[in-house]
């Protein structure tokens, strides 16, 4: 009694194709395919230009990238002192505590709990104006802290700020992109796959940011999703680009 209704009261959707759309579509979509393409290599070259040497060597690489999230936690003056011309005024189990702080970020609640009490008891004899001697003062934390300079990399902070201006202007983009891609003629399965891939991308780069302040390790996923994200923007406006001006429909020949 119920199922008699005819299913063909709701026609089958047929989505859009480019070979659908009307000129002033196509060049609509054509031109912002062009400057979001040309945008996206600035950006690159902007990039590649920022990060350049940052490890002191030509060209961007995954220490690069390591160093401007990480920071480069070695080399400071009191970490090279400690192994070096100072050396003979601890033992290595002490030595090794301070290094550990110091690649911590040098914070002033360890240095009053754990740092301090070593160094009072055996650098300050010299390391103390009372000494007269003009070397680092180490009997405070301002002292301290003149030869711990640490460089942790990017802030927290401007590293919020960097990344929620990416999230909306690169979520945007990849919406724009993604509106105009939906219109290709694909497999279904690889054009859905494609849709999705710039914004798993682009949330997974900017995770590796954060992940990356906290170990350097992860400067790999930075560049391996930054690389997806490109890949996949340019697949989409490569594949656009083509079927907007030489795709044409098939005739269906209807069969008998
Ligand atoms: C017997 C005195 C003496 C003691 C003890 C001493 N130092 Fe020194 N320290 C010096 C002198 C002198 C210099 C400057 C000459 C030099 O750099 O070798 C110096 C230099 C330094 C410097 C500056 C290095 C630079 O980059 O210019 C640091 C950092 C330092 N000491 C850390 C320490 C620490 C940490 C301890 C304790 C574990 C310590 N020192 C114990 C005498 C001392």
């Amino acid at each position: 009694m119920k199922k008699n209704r005819q299913i063909e009261a709701s026609p089958a959707i047929v989505p859009r194709r480019f070979y659908n759309c009307t000129l002033n579509e196509k060049l609509l979509y054509t031109s912002f395919l062009l400057l979001a393409g040309v945008a996206y290599l600035m950006a690159l070259a902007y990039l590649y230009t920022s990060y350049d040497g940052i490890d002191g060597k030509p060209g961007l690489s995954v220490e690069d990238v390591a160093e401007n999230y990480y920071g480069n936690r070695s080399g400071t003056r009191l970490e090279s002192a400690l192994r070096g011309p100072m050396a003979g005024y601890i033992d290595i189990e002490h030595r090794n505590h301070i290094v550990q702080w110091l690649k911590s970020g040098a914070p002033e609640a360890d240095y009053n709990r754990l740092i301090k009490p070593m160094l009072d008891e055996r650098c300050v004899v010299c390391h103390s104006p009372a000494s007269g001697m003009k070397i680092p003062d180490l009997s405070n934390y301002e002292g301290v802290k003149q030869v711990a300079n640490v460089d942790t990399g990017v802030s927290l902070h401007s590293l919020m700020k960097v990344s929620h201006i990416h999230l909306f202007g690169i979520a945007l983009v990849a919406f724009a992109i993604g509106l105009v891609f939906r219109f290709a003629l694909l497999p279904l399965w690889f054009q859905n796959t494609l849709t999705l891939l710039p914004f798993i991308a682009i949330f997974t780069d900017i995770a590796a940011w954060f992940l990356t302040k906290w170990d350097p390790i992860y400067a790999y996923t930075v560049i391996i999703a930054g690389g997806l994200l490109g890949l996949s923007w340019a697949l989409q406006i490569v594949i656009s680009l083509y079927q907007i001006w030489f795709l044409r429909c098939r005739v269906e020949v209807p069969e008998k």
